[in-house]
């Protein structure tokens, strides 16, 4: 059960909010940092996931590199104190402004998905008189076993180059003269919770492709297996802190690799999922012809990942213990039937002005929030900052 650290009077505390158990993240961060280390596993946190400045900040300062999705989150990366040459910058559709400002500030390495992409850096970089460093995004083909919504290295995905391209892909390097080939570069897809045979299926496709590089001349030094790792939105407090143990063991002993390839990652959500709840209030109980409705201040504007995927996250009542439970769709206030937080779930007996915590909600929750229905943003309160 999640425990407000800092906040006195449930029933005045104004709501939604995102807290933030900051222990708990910190944790979590020391234990990424201590055992990429250890497996010798260089980390670059997917900004993506979760951009809030107090997080990233303190990521930079752990010595992690980032992954960034736009030309924003590059600029956003620089700020707040990653080196450029810790920045990796994957994405299918980089504008020509992005790829020019993420050259000019001469990031580790751009994750390229085409080869139209390849040559307008080859364009754009020679025009700027420097070099940009590419690793090959290859379309993998292997299924991450995880909602179809978030797979990203299958054949009918958007995600990579194609493996039928890699010779086109050579030929296009071995000819230019404004790209230093680093590698390649992976990303099958998110939440992935069978870690062991999906990862190593993917260290499995790697190798074969890492190979055929090589095998053309093209030294591999950088393999980036991407992100995915999952995390327990079912057991969010037993399971605080994900297993970055096994994944960087299953992938340290399932990827072929000399002394001098470097092997790099990209979590996002499990850096940040577990140390986030959003607190919302129940406004209403109704009770309807079906179904008992418990209706929150909270909605889809805020957490839409029930709405989109479909997504489970476990839910408390915060104020009051019952022995009492019943059968509850826990919704929001957003005039949508997906504005819905569980279906179907059981709860304790569940009142008017009751104080609920959607736990899990750290990672693509903020970030992913909109205004909808004209509402205003959730604010964010931390555990170890005076509130209110
Ligand atoms: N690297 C690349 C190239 C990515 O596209 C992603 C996530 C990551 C790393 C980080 O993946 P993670 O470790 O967080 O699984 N909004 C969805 C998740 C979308 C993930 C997009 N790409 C959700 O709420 O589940």
């Amino acid at each position: 059960m999640l425990k407000l650290k800092n906040i006195k009077d449930l029933k005045t505390v104004q709501t939604p909010f995102w807290y933030y158990d900051m222990d708990l993240f910190r944790r979590t961060i020391d234990t990424v940092a201590a055992q990429s280390a250890e497996y010798g596993v260089l980390v670059h946190y997917s900004i993506k996931a979760n951009a809030e400045p107090r997080l990233v900040d303190y990521i930079a300062e752990a010595g992690l590199g980032a992954d960034c999705v736009s030309g924003n989150e590059v600029l956003y990366a620089l700020e707040h104190g990653f080196p450029a040459e810790k920045i990796v910058f994957a994405g299918v559709g980089k504008t020509d402004e992005e790829l020019r400002d993420a050259l000019c500030a001469g990031i580790g390495s751009f994750n390229s998905e085409s080869i139209e992409e390849l040559e307008t850096l080859e364009q754009l970089a020679g025009g700027l008189g420097l070099k940009a460093n590419v690793s090959v995004r290859i379309n993998p083909d292997v299924d991450a076993h995880t909602h179809r919504f978030i797979t990203t290295g299958l054949e009918m995905d958007k995600f990579g180059i194609p493996k039928k391209d890699m010779d086109r892909v050579i030929a296009l390097f071995k000819s230019s003269k404004n790209l230093n080939f680093k590698g390649l570069h992976f990303h099958i897809g998110s939440q992935i919770t069978d870690v062991e045979n999906v990862f190593t299926h993917e260290c499995i496709s790697a190798n074969g492709i890492v190979s055929h590089f090589e095998s053309q001349g093209l030294r591999v030094d950088n393999i980036d297996l991407g992100g995915g790792l999952g995390v327990d939105y079912y057991n969010p407090d037993s399971h605080a802190i994900p297993e970055f143990g096994l994944w960087f063991q299953t992938l340290t002993e399932h990827l072929r690799h000399r002394p001098d390839q470097r092997i790099h990652v990209e979590p996002g959500r499990a850096l940040v999922a577990q140390c986030a709840s959003l607190v919302s209030r129940v406004i209403f109980v109704k009770d309807g012809e079906r179904k008992s409705f418990v209706i929150l201040d909270a909605g889809m504007n805020d957490l839409l990942r029930p709405a989109l995927y479909g997504a489970y996250h476990k839910i408390e009542n915060l104020t009051y213990e019952s022995d009492e439970l019943r059968l509850y769709d826990v919704v929001g206030p957003v005039c949508e039937t997906t504005d819905l937080f569980a279906e179907d779930r059981t709860l304790p007996l569940t009142r008017r002005g009751d104080l609920v915590a959607i736990r899990s909600a750290g990672a693509y929750g903020a970030v992913m929030s909109s205004t909808y229905n004209m509402r205003k943003p959730a604010r964010t309160v931390f555990s170890d900052e005076p509130i209110q």
